[in-house]
This record gives C-alpha cells, sequence and structure tokens, in this order.
C-alpha cells in the first residue's frame, strides 16, 4: 500500500456508498461529536454509517462518518476543524470520488456552540445566535469574551 490506509479490507468494515459525503480521518472517538455539530441526529431519515476505531497508517486510529444522499458545503463542513482538524471530506457520486478536500478553520463560527457563561447575552434567552471567534488554540465567545480551550465538543449545540 501507498502510505494510505493499511488493507482495503479495513474499509470494508463500514460499504461503500452511492451518493454523499464520506467525513473520513476524523481523530478517533470524535464520529459522535461530528455528527452532533453537523446536526445530523437521524430525525432527517439520512442514512448514516459510522466506522470507529478503524485502523489507519496516518492516524493509528481513525473514525469515519459517511452520510447518503447529502453533499455537505465547504462551511458546513469547517466547523468540522475544530474537533477534527485531520479529517478530509470526499463527496461522492455514482460510487466515485468527484471532490476531495480538507476541513479548513474558519474565522468564526455562528450558532453552532454554545457559550459556557451562564451569564452570557447569548445563553440568556435572547434570540441572538451564539458567535465564537476561532483562535490559534480554542474559541472565544463574541458576546462575552469567554474563551475555551479545551473539550470544545462539549459546546456543541443544547
Ligand atoms: N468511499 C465510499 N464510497 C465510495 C467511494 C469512497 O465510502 N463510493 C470512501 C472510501 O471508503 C474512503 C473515502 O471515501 O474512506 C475516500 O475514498 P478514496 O479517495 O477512494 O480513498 P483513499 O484514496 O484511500 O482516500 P485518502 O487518500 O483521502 O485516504
Ligand atoms: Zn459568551
Amino acid at each position: 500500500m501507498n502510505g494510505t490506509d493499511p488493507d482495503p479490507d479495513q474499509e470494508l468494515r463500514v460499504s461503500k456508498i452511492r451518493d454523499g459525503t464520506v467525513i473520513d480521518h476524523i481523530a478517533a472517538g470524535q464520529a459522535l461529536n461530528v455528527l452532533a455539530i453537523l446536526g445530523i441526529d437521524g430525525s432527517g431519515g439520512e442514512t448514516v454509517s459510522i466506522g470507529m476505531n478503524v485502523p489507519s497508517d496516518r492516524l493509528g486510529r481513525k473514525d469515519i462518518v459517511k452520510v447518503e444522499g447529502r453533499e455537505l458545503s465547504q462551511d458546513e463542513v469547517d466547523v468540522l476543524s475544530l474537533i477534527a482538524p485531520a479529517a478530509s471530506i470526499n463527496i461522492v457520486r455514482g460510487f466515485e470520488v468527484v471532490e476531495k478536500s480538507r476541513v479548513e478553520r474558519p474565522t468564526t463560527v455562528s450558532g453552532v456552540l454554545s457559550c459556557p457563561n451562564a451569564n452570557c447575552i447569548s445563553t440568556e434567552g435572547e434570540p441572538v445566535d451564539s458567535r465564537f471567534e476561532v483562535l490559534d488554540e480554542g474559541v472565544r465567545c463574541g458576546y462575552c469574551d469567554t474563551i475555551v480551550r479545551e473539550d470544545i465538543a462539549e459546546l456543541i449545540g443544547v
């Protein structure tokens, strides 16, 4: 093999999809956070496959998420860079990968994370979208300036 995954058979743990988005090279343990941050909980009816702790050359172990019938946009997936910086996005049509990209760090993230500060205007029932500035390490609330450096996944949604 050429420096990708060690054994193609490993990929058969999660079958190929016809059309949709494959989020590959997710840090092991982050697959459920990836779905949460994308707001995918199965209620939309889309078929979702998840592989956790799948062997990978590059990462040792990785998680992988496949969402069928939906092409996620770059903006939608860029928020994943906060919890899965090495993730790659593959758009699949007719069983072929037609587009491949990496997640990119956005400068701000709106409406996805909620501020941990109970006194923050964004959490006090005001009809405002949460907004965080993305720092080199962590995120800063645009309303109260609270900085969160670790466990950003715990701020996902409510
Ligand atoms: N994939 C899929 N269904 C398809 C085609 C691809 O689920 N119809 C998945 C593959 O299993 C893989 C990812 O999409 O996890 C990327 O596919 P591909 O580019 O063919 O694999 P690699 O070359 O190994 O990708 P990379 O170089 O990004 O590791
Ligand atoms: Zn705040």
